[in-house]
């Protein structure tokens, strides 16, 4: 069965901050999602607007960069990984993720790409990519139904 893909423009940080309501608007329990992007492409920045979407309390995800794994709780639970920072698979094992995401909660990978492997298939993958200092690119790559319900959202009219 195919799944729906689609690409967004973001021209600022205010436009990524709607494309990340939009998400965190469609986003059911169980969820996977995979950031793929180099450097300060805004992994960390999209899924902040995510978790203030869905209601997080400080309204703010801080940066995994010095913790593999940051728990979150709004309408869902929201665990944020960091893939950069893993350096053992069994690390990946120990987050119990496949339980978590029965559970009902929603995991968003930055570098999702780093540990493939150990990750049940992305339920969505999202490609970032900076043309420019202010601009960025995200190309959402669908793999299930639940990741189709987040591609409606955000390439559906304002
Ligand atoms: N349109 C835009 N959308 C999102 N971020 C933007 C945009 N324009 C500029 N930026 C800037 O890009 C940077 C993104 O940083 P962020 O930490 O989110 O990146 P990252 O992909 O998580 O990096 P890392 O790989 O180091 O974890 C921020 O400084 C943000 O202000
Ligand atoms: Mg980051």
């Amino acid at each position: 069965m195919s799944h729906l893909s689609c690409i967004v423009e973001s021209g600022s940080l205010s436009d990524t901050a709607d494309l990340g309501q939009r998400i965190g608007e469609a986003l059911q329990p169980g969820t996977l999602i995979g950031l793929v992007g180099t450097l300060g492409t805004g992994k960390t920045n999209l899924t902040q607007s995510i978790g203030r979407a869905i209601g997080i309390a400080d309204g703010y995800v801080v940066s995994p960069t010095f913790t593999i794994c940051v728990p979150h709780q709004g309408r869902l639970l929201l665990l944020h990984l960091d893939a950069y920072r893993i350096n053992q698979p069994e690390e990946v094992d120990e987050l119990a993720l496949d339980e978590q995401l029965e559970d009902g909660a929603v995991v968003i990978v930055e570098w999702s790409d780093r540990i493939e492997q150990y990750l049940r298939p992305l339920d969505l993958r999202i490609d970032i990519t900076a043309p420019t200092e202010h601009t960025r690119e995200l190309k959402f790559t669908s793999q299930s139904a639940k990741g189709d319900a987040i591609v409606a959202a955000v390439s559906s009219a304002p």
